[in-house]
């Protein structure tokens, strides 16, 4: 797994060249329908739409997605229950569908397809599953987001980063809680997810300035064998003062980590901090002794959960 994850930004290049030339007329508002893995990179782009764009992780679509909307559906595996539940129920009601997959019954059926590479973890392989929606949005006029200047950041500060989350990881004590604010929330959700199936840890993720008005009061009482990690960069004035009134209560009990995420824009900010919570994760699989790379339990639920389709 260090390895692939080592490589993205060599995945990005490819990523970048995958041909997505699709342009749909008359898009009101945008769909992603996906799960896990496959789904971050809508909650990365959401933040630079300018249009009205929704995140559906669920089995159903909400009633205000109709003949207007751009749907996505992305699955990496091109199998997942609830993203082909969405892709049906998108075509019924006449969307302009689209799907980004490698595989699985999403490829057969899809007309229009953005087709990437097979055979990875669909966790690591958040290069092809971001840069052609990117570039697939950008063509739509929905997004402008400068890959490029993301691309250079990750290829020179490569070796920096990984020392870093080599750093980070084993500073970590007990579980992880991430900590962001605007695409930096988008982010810690991912080190959550990383940090949970990469480590096989439990973690947690919250986004300022919400958890200012409720998860706050827990550290009132009891908190033990947790680690802060603050993922810092984007935020105005306010939430700087947020972010520094936390320190002074949270790490009365914890261990507080904070990590600046370096970039000239927000995009670049929010690759790097990914780049270095995808390597933290890794090297912190390394510490747990665990395998980072296969996920038994997700993968035992979807066979049952085909079994009791096939049986039924
Ligand atoms: O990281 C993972 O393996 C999962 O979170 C998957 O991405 C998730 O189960 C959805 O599967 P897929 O990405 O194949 O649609």
């Amino acid at each position: 797994m260090l390895d692939v994850v080592k490589r993205l930004p060599e995945q990005i290049e490819e990523a970048l060249k995958i041909k997505t030339d699709f342009v749909f007329e008359g898009i009101k508002n945008v769909a992603v329908s996906a799960m896990g893995g496959s789904a971050i990179s809508g909650d990365i782009v959401q933040h630079f739409s300018k249009l009205p764009f929704f995140i559906i992780r669920d089995y159903y679509l909400p009633p205000y997605i109709g003949k207007d909307t751009l749907f996505i559906a992305i699955s990496y595996s091109g199998n997942t229950e609830e993203t082909l539940a969405c892709f049906k129920e998108a075509l019924k009601r006449n969307c302009k569908t689209i799907a980004i997959t490698s595989n699985g019954m999403l490829a057969d059926e899809a007309e229009n397809k953005i087709l990437i590479p097979s055979g990875m973890q669909p966790r690591a392989a958040i290069a092809y599953l971001l840069f052609p929606l990117i570039n697939l949005l950008r063509r739509n006029g929905i997004v402008s987001i400068n890959c490029e200047e993301a691309l250079y950041l990750l290829k020179s500060e490569r070796n920096k980063i990984e020392e870093l989350a080599r750093k980070i990881a084993y500073e970590i004590k007990g579980f992880p809680i991430i900590y962001g604010y605007g695409i930096l929330a988008s982010i810690a959700k991912r080190w959550r997810q990383q940090f949970n199936e990469n480590s096989k840890m439990m973690a947690f993720d919250f986004a300022l300035p919400e958890c200012n008005h409720n998860e706050i009061e827990a550290w009132e009482g009891i908190v033990e064998g947790v680690t802060c990690i603050f993922l810092r960069g984007v935020e105005n004035e306010r939430v700087k003062i947020r972010f520094d009134f936390m320190k002074k209560i949270y790490s009365k009990k914890a261990k507080v980590i904070e990590v600046h995420a370096y970039g000239k824009d927000d995009f670049s900010k929010a690759m790097y901090a990914l780049f270095l919570g995808d390597l933290a994760s890794v090297y912190m699989a390394e510490r747990n002794g665990v395998d980072a790379e296969p996920v038994n339990l997700i993968k035992k639920l979807k066979e049952e959960l085909q079994h009791s389709r096939s049986s039924s």
